[in-house]
């Protein structure tokens, strides 16, 4: 009934069919909230565009605050509105925790004697720090990843460095410690709009920079959790080691290795309700969907706009809804009634795979709009034939990749060019074809190569190459 009364302000009649259904899945879904799936919506599309993307008109999400929320004031106040989000770090007050909440209950940071200072970029001449997955990076490397945790969590818990600090951080910006300031009736939020991405990406950035400072490597990067591809879908074996500073007591016993992850759990989830080759293949169809098809626009990927004077949780992007979410509540305790540490914002910073499995989020934005392109100069062919190779990208042996391998990067393809004068010769043809690599090289692991191998593979017809480049294209 509160989405009812929250949205009827805000709608014009079209609007109240819309209203109707939520309120009623609303009531169904409080009394019988596992046995029936009580959000199926039947929206004309017509409304859809008249109503946009609030959230408030069709949530059916049984969170307090989010119909409690105020909301934004359409532009009409002078304060400030429209803007970036401002707070102030000396304001941080009282987080809202879930009842039952784990300590610390209190997630500000120590104050500063000095003033904050403005950040300037990383001098150029410093190392850069490569990013690779953790399940190939090597135990070796991972001892590396868990010594970083073990000096943060040495370092007493009034450093700023410190883990203890580190994991309030997040705390702070998802559980309204900090207020807008010249909104203060407003939370600050990183989730559910498009600050999710850049929030997280600047977090990381200074947690990896006093990682790499602790252990005196300034080249060491936070490995990813890279549990989008076959070979990363289960938690890196490290983090189960219950004599590791990365393991966490407050996750899901069930979900240590070597089970494979589901990208779709929710709290209500079977387990085992695939084969791990079934729910691997699962999971890159929830990868697709969530990376392309329903990404169709930046805003659907990176979250709806969220500025000064706007009231939070616009809005999630796709990747953030899942497999960003379902992965926190794959990780986190069912036992505890708010699924901490990772199935809960105030809590996941405790754990340590929240970074690395940041880290991942992290490399699904969107890359820059540059793309690697691999192109074939100078493919002649007489034009007497059908004429069809194909391109393989570092195939150690190309027999052996398998019919949609992802070594496999691509096909040339030419239809048959007959002469006209019935010779039976072709029309000589002259062209050439390009590649894309970037999801390629990325889902190779080799994106960050010094080179890369190709291998053409000739199908049918007779044709030559003058010759191979990879080159940076944007347009
Ligand atoms: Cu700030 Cu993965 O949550």
């Amino acid at each position: 009934m509160k989405a009812e009364a929250m949205a009827s302000s805000r709608c014009g009649p079209l609007g109240a069919c819309v209203l109707l259904i939520c309120a009623v899945a609303t009531a169904v879904y409080t009394a019988f909230p596992v046995s029936v799936n009580p959000c199926t919506y039947s929206l004309p599309r017509a409304l859809l565009a008249v109503s946009g993307l609030d959230p408030y008109i069709v949530s059916c999400a049984a969170d307090e605050d989010a119909f409690t929320a105020p909301l934004s004031n359409g532009g009409n106040d002078d304060k400030n509105i429209g803007g970036p989000i401002v707070t102030n770090l000396l304001t941080c007050g009282k987080p809202k925790l879930p009842p039952h909440a784990l300590p610390p209950f209190y997630c500000c940071p120590p104050m500063s004697a000095s003033e904050p200072i403005d950040f300037t970029f990383p001098d150029p001449s410093e190392p850069l720090r490569v990013r690779r997955p953790a399940h190939a990076v090597g135990a070796e490397y991972m001892a590396k990843y868990e010594r970083a945790i073990a000096l943060m969590k040495a370092l007493p818990d009034s450093d700023p460095r410190s883990f203890y600090q580190m994991a309030n951080i997040h705390c702070a910006y998802c559980t309204g410690s900090y207020r807008q300031t010249a909104h203060r009736e407003l939370n600050v939020q990183i989730h559910f709009s498009w600050f999710f991405f850049a929030f997280h990406r600047a977090y990381l950035y200074f947690f990896e920079r006093i990682a790499a400072k602790l252990l005196g490597e300034p080249g060491f990067a936070v490995p990813f959790w890279s549990w989008d591809v076959p070979e990363g879908m289960r938690m890196p074996v490290e983090f189960a080691n219950a004599s590791s500073p990365l393991y966490d007591p407050v996750r899901n016993p069930r979900h240590a290795p070597p089970k494979v992850v589901d990208l779709e759990f929710v709290r209500s989830s079977v387990d085992d309700k695939f084969t791990d080759e079934q729910q691997i293949q699962q999971n890159l169809r929830v990868m697709y969907k969530q990376m392309i098809s329903n990404a169709a626009l930046p805003s659907l990927f990176h979250g709806q706009p969220y500025r000064a004077g706007e009231s939070d949780r616009p809005g999630a992007g796709t990747v953030e809804l899942f497999p960003h979410n379902t992965m926190h509540t794959w990780t986190g305790d069912l036992a505890r009634p708010s699924v901490e540490n990772m199935g809960v914002y105030y809590s996941a910073g405790r754990d340590p795979i929240f970074y690395p499995h940041h880290n991942n989020i992290d490399r699904l934005w969107e890359k820059e709009v540059q793309e690697e392109v691999l192109v074939i100069d100078g493919i002649e062919t007489d034009g007497a034939d059908m004429v069809k190779f194909d391109v393989y990208v570092n195939a150690v042996e190309y027999e052996k990749v398998e019919p949609g391998g992802r070594e496999m990067a691509g096909s040339f393809v030419c239809l048959m060019h007959p002469s006209m004068d019935g010779t039976g010769k072709g029309m000589g043809i002259q062209t050439s074809m390009r590649v894309a690599l970037n999801e390629l090289l990325e889902d190779l692991g080799a994106d960050g190569d010094d080179s890369v191998t190709v291998t053409l593979v000739p199908r049918n017809g007779k044709v030559s190459i003058g010759g191979l480049r990879i080159v940076y294209m944007m347009e």
